[in-house]
């Protein structure tokens, strides 16, 4: 049967899709090697980009669709003038509200993040020496975040910790970030470093989950313990005994986990994106701004979702640039 005039966000795998991640703006405040071009990417007139009230209308959608879960990303999403107001408007429908930041700005929007019941906030943080977080983010700004990702843990946000793992840049931390889990409430990540367009991927450069558990269980040895991963979970998630945090790992090149994907995207400049990998995008704000009805456009998205990584489906097609180039850079994309 096909699904796609049941008006449910299902695809033809049967994945029935009930997560939007919306990216807010492409800008940044930082400049991670790994996630965007060394030239930068062209910044484009604000008229190619939703306003608030496109975001709004086009979420909107979505929740009637089934959507119940948002994360706003970006770029880095604090950084557009109206932030707030998408928070503060977003809150008000019947969804789980959350966003993923580079932390600089977060002590502005504390209030607002309370005020909204926006509890988790996942905070980018590659390194914990401040001479190799500013090299990797081309920017000075290590000792803001980490007193910012303080103030969330001691407000009892929930704190997801991302460090893209690189070969010779900051595998040495390894055991460092789970030991900021001995006496912090925070849940580190280890993300495999993952192929955009323009970030001169190469599967040696990153470190494999296999190779992260290595160095994990040599230093920890039996005090590692597997803990609980949640239905549509990125992360394989562990704890070390005795330890307040958790760590984890996102294992999205060696052990892809598109099964139970449970995730579709709006770009900021309002293309869907049914998976973080595919080549393909479908425009909503052009029809939006035609007066079309958005809603047959989204769902023939999702039922065309591909199995696994937009396509991508074995280790050779996810290495080979012709393939995994197609895709927009990681900034564009929002994560
Ligand atoms: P929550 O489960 O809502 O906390 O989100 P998350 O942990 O997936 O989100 P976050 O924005 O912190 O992203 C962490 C890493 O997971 C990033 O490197 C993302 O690119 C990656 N990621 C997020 N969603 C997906 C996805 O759908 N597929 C894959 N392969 N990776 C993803
Ligand atoms: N590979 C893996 N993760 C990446 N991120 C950005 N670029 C990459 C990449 N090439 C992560 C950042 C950020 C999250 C949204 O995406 O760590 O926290
Ligand atoms: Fe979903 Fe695509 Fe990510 Fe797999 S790679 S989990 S299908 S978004």
């Amino acid at each position: 049967m096909n699904t796609i005039t049941n008006n449910i966000l299902a695809d033809q795998f049967g994945r029935v899709h009930d997560y939007l991640r919306i990216s807010l703006t492409e800008r940044c405040n930082l400049r991670c090697f790994y996630c965007m071009p060394e030239e930068g990417i062209a910044l484009r007139p604000r008229s190619q980009f939703m306003a608030k009230n496109e975001v709004i209308e086009i979420a909107k959608i979505f929740v009637a669709l089934g959507i119940k879960k948002i994360r706003l990303t970006g770029g880095e999403p604090l950084v557009r003038n109206d932030a707030k107001e998408i928070i503060e408007e977003l809150s008000k429908l019947p969804i789980e509200l959350a966003i993923t930041t580079n932390g600089i700005l977060v002590d502005k929007f504390i209030d607002t993040f309370k005020a909204c019941n926006l509890n988790s906030v996942n905070v980018s943080l590659d390194s914990l020496q401040e001479k190799k977080m500013n090299a990797i983010s081309r920017r000075n700004y290590f000792s803001t975040i980490i007193a910012n990702i303080h103030t969330l843990l001691k407000e009892n946000f929930h704190v997801k910790l991302n460090a893209v793992i690189m070969r010779g840049v900051n595998d040495d931390e390894i055991t460092d970030f789970i030991e900021f889990t001995r006496e912090n409430n925070a849940h580190f990540r280890f993300i495999e470093f993952m192929p955009f367009n323009g970030n001169k991927w190469d599967r040696s450069k990153g470190l494999s989950y296999k190779e992260i558990m290595t160095i994990v269980n040599g230093h920890f040895g039996e005090k590692v313990l597997k803990i609980e991963d949640k239905k549509n979970d990125t992360a394989k998630n562990y704890q070390i005994q005795g330890y307040k945090g958790t760590f984890a790992i996102i294992s999205s090149v060696t052990n892809p986990f598109c099964d139970n994907c449970n995730r579709l995207r709006l770009t900021a400049d309002g293309r869907m994106k049914n998976c973080l990998f595919s080549g393909t995008e479908t425009n909503l704000l052009t029809a939006l701004r035609m007066n079309k009805d958005i809603l047959p456009l989204i769902l023939e998205s999702v039922w065309n979702k591909k199995e696994k990584r937009g396509g991508m489906v074995t280790a050779e097609d996810f290495s080979n640039p012709l393939l995994n180039q197609k895709n927009r850079s990681m900034i564009a994309i929002g994560g």
